[in-house]
This record gives structure tokens, sequence and C-alpha cells, in this order.
């Protein structure tokens, strides 16, 4: 008798499905039309297609104030499931005051072109105020607006809007078709290649070596690995998304066993909330269906705000049970010319001189100037792709200035 593989329960136990289709979906675009609107962020419109196709399960709308306060407070939702990251809907107190507790609202994204598409329903539940300062401190653990997330946090509405949401249209910009998958799907994918342990890898940038390494201890020890670029907004100097995947394919093509990888993009926005981002994004693998996940250097973190490793010491803050999804912990990996590979401090006798170190700063500079990075640091296809993709964008801006 064959085993019945039982898959990865959703975080809470319920995959969350908030689309609305069919003659349901038609009534309610038919009855949006007529509702008050808000507008929506990039950061919500992605928020909102997440919590729809059930990335974000158990959540089933914008976070109400008592749900936003034990997530700042305790890092879990009023029913005790963790929950780290705040998942809001701010608007300017003019905009509040347009729309009514206990009201249907329609939320819209502007499209590119200048039009509106009607992505959403909230069932408005809650208006109220937060203080932005606090939630700085407890989720970003610092008030500097030279952070990424707190900048983008201080510049967000005053008033936070709560409720339960519907999802009517994905968002206009659907970028990477064939590599969205909703949870739904990649749960029927994983099971269809017949992988039951499946390691989860997020990143918001380019396989360098060290990444490759990590990746490819993990998946010494589980059936497949599901490789999942964050394609939401990202700061300024993140290299962009598109030239990330073609970068992505490049890699797998050449040096990834086809059969045990999956690639897919993750449609959130950045927090660089480090730490409390690690949780959350383990949680949101855990909905798509993977059950380990790899944390290592300074996960989700920008600028030196976090040490190294607050990405590993936060999962010490919930006990094993509230996690279905385990993480597996990583030091931070690098080249060793005496090894002749990719080792870590755990692995590597030799001295800092013989190991292979670039910053962030020299990476963006090489790759500016047009000059291959060392083989060690990164494989030759993806600094080309890399080179030739910064040149266009480097040229699209030109043209649009
Ligand atoms: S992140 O913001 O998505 O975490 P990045 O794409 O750089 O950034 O990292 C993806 C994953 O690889 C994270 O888990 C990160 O901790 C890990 N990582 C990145 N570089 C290294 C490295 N040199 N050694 C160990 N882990 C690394």
């Amino acid at each position: 008798m064959t085993p019945t593989i039982r898959a990865m329960p959703a975080h809470g136990g319920t995959l969350i499905d908030r689309l609305l289709r069919g003659t349901l979906r038609e009534a309610a675009l038919e009855r949006a039309r007529s509702m008050p609107k808000v507008r929506l962020a990039p950061m919500a419109v992605s928020d909102l297609e997440l919590i729809a196709v059930g990335a974000f399960s158990p959540l089933t709308g914008f976070m109400t104030s008592q749900v936003y306060r034990t997530v700042l407070d305790d890092m879990r939702l009023p029913n005790g499931l963790a929950w780290t990251i705040p998942v809001t809907l701010p608007v300017s107190r003019e905009e509040a005051a347009t729309v009514k507790e206990g009201q249907e609202v329609a939320l819209v994204e502007r499209t590119a072109e200048g039009g509106e598409n009607i992505m959403g329903i909230l069932e408005l539940a809650e208006k109220y105020e937060y203080d932005k300062l606090e939630e700085a401190e407890k989720v970003y653990r610092t008030t500097d607006d030279a952070h990424p997330g707190v900048a983008r946090l201080y510049q967000q509405g005053e008033v936070l809007l709560g409720g339960d949401i519907y999802l009517l249209n994905r968002p206009s910009q659907m970028e990477f078709p064939e590599f969205r998958h909703d949870p739904a799907q990649t749960r029927r994918m994983f099971a269809a290649r017949g992988w039951r342990r499946i390691v989860a890898f997020q990143t918001r940038n380019p396989i360098h070596r060290a990444h490759e390494y990590i990746q490819k201890v993990a998946l010494e020890i589980v059936d497949g690995l599901f490789l999942h670029p964050l394609v939401g907004e990202t700061k300024e100097d993140d290299i962009p998304a598109d030239v990330r995947m073609e970068s992505y394919q490049a890699i797998l093509r050449d040096y990834y066993p086809a059969e045990r990888v999956l690639l897919g993009v993750y449609p959130a926005a950045m927090r660089y909330a480090g730490p409390r981002e690690a949780i959350f994004h383990a949680i949101a693998r855990q909905n798509y269906g993977c059950t380990h996940f790899i944390v290592g250097r300074d996960h989700a973190g920008v600028k030196g705000y976090y040490g190294s490793y607050d990405a590993h010491y936060i999962f010490d803050e919930f006990l094993p049970h509230e996690l279905l999804i385990t993480p597996l912990f990583f030091d931070y990996t690098f080249y060793c010319r005496k090894c002749g590979g990719v080792v870590s401090a755990k692995t590597c006798p030799h001295d800092a001189e013989d190991h292979v170190y670039l910053s962030g700063t020299q990476v963006r500079r090489m790759l500016e100037q047009g000059e291959p990075l060392p083989e060690e640091f990164t494989r030759p296809e993806v600094s080309r792709v890399l080179i030739e993709g910064m040149a266009r964008k480097r040229a699209e801006e030109a043209k649009k200035a």
C-alpha cells in the first residue's frame, strides 16, 4: 500500500481563500462601483492579494486594533497563534473621514495607465489611530527614519482600517505570470512531484555562491527546494525583480537539478524588519506548503540595524509547536581559497585573508562598471545577466529622464 502523503497544514489549520468567483464576483463588482473608495498603496496591493490567496493564513483581512495590539505586544494573534508583523491598511485622516464602520468599502488600485482597478472589498469593522513610534520600536527595533521600513511607516496614513476582505481582481501589474503560484497551487505542485519535505528560500538578492551553498546543503536533507524570491516593493538600491528573475533562471539552468527545484515569486513587499520578518516569512512559506525554511545571516535585515543572528534567536521566543515549519539556521557562509569551496566559521579553520568577501556596495559598483564578480563569489552566468540587466535599467532610466 502506498502511504498517503500528509501535506503541511496552513498556519492555524485552514488555508484561507477570500477570492470571489463567478456570479458572486460579478455582483460584488457591481455593488463595489457605488461604495466609498479607498486607494491602495503598493504594499497594501500586495497584502490584499496575499491575504486573499491564503499566504497570510489565518488572516482574513486587515488587522483590527485588538489584533494589532497583541501582534505588537506579544507577537501573537489574540487566539495565541504566532504572528509578528502588523498587516494593516493605513489611510489619511481625510480619507478615513469618508468611510463609516459597518460599511463596505471598495479597495482600488491606480493602474499604470492612470485608470482604476477595483481589487477588493473591505468590510470595515473598525478605524483606529495608532502610534507610529511604538510600531517602529517594537516591529523594527529602531525609530530611525533611515531604516526603509520605518521610513515607509512614517510616511503612511495616520488611521488604520480593519476588517475582512474579499478579492475581486488581481493587481493590474501581474509580473512573471508563469512563476506566480498561489499557495493552493504550490501545494498541488509539491504533491505532484512527490515531495514531502520542502525547503523554502526567501531572497531579495541574486543567488551568489553563499546562497547556492546553503540551499544545496538544505537540499541534501529534503526532497525539494522552493526558490521563492520576493518581488513586491523593495528599496531603491536593491536589484530590480525582473533582473533578478533572469539571474535565477540562469543559475537554475546550469547548476541545479531541474526536478528538485520549483521557482515561484512571492509578491510581498519587503519590510526589512529583520527578526520579526523572519518569522513572518517562515509562516507565509508554511502556508505555501513548505516544511522547512532557511534563515541565514541577517535575514531580512538592512544596514546593520540587527545583529547577524537576531533572526535565529527570535525563534526561541516560540515553542516548537507554535511554528510547524522547521527553521534551518545557517551561519555566515563565504568562499575560502584554502578550502576550495564555500564554508562557514563552523567548517573552516583558515584566516580571513583566505576568504573572499565583497560588500554590497562593492558588488553594486563592479556590476555598474560592467566588471564580472569574482567566480568564487558569483557564478559567471549570474554576473553576466546582472551586468546586462543593470545596463538595460540605466538605459531605460536615462530615456525617461
Ligand atoms: S533577505 O532580505 O531576503 O533575507 P538575502 O536575499 O540576502 O536577503 O538573503 C536570503 C537568505 O539567505 C536569508 O535567509 C539570509 O539570511 C541568507 N544569507 C544571505 N547571505 C548569506 C551568507 N553569506 N551566509 C549565510 N546566509 C546568508
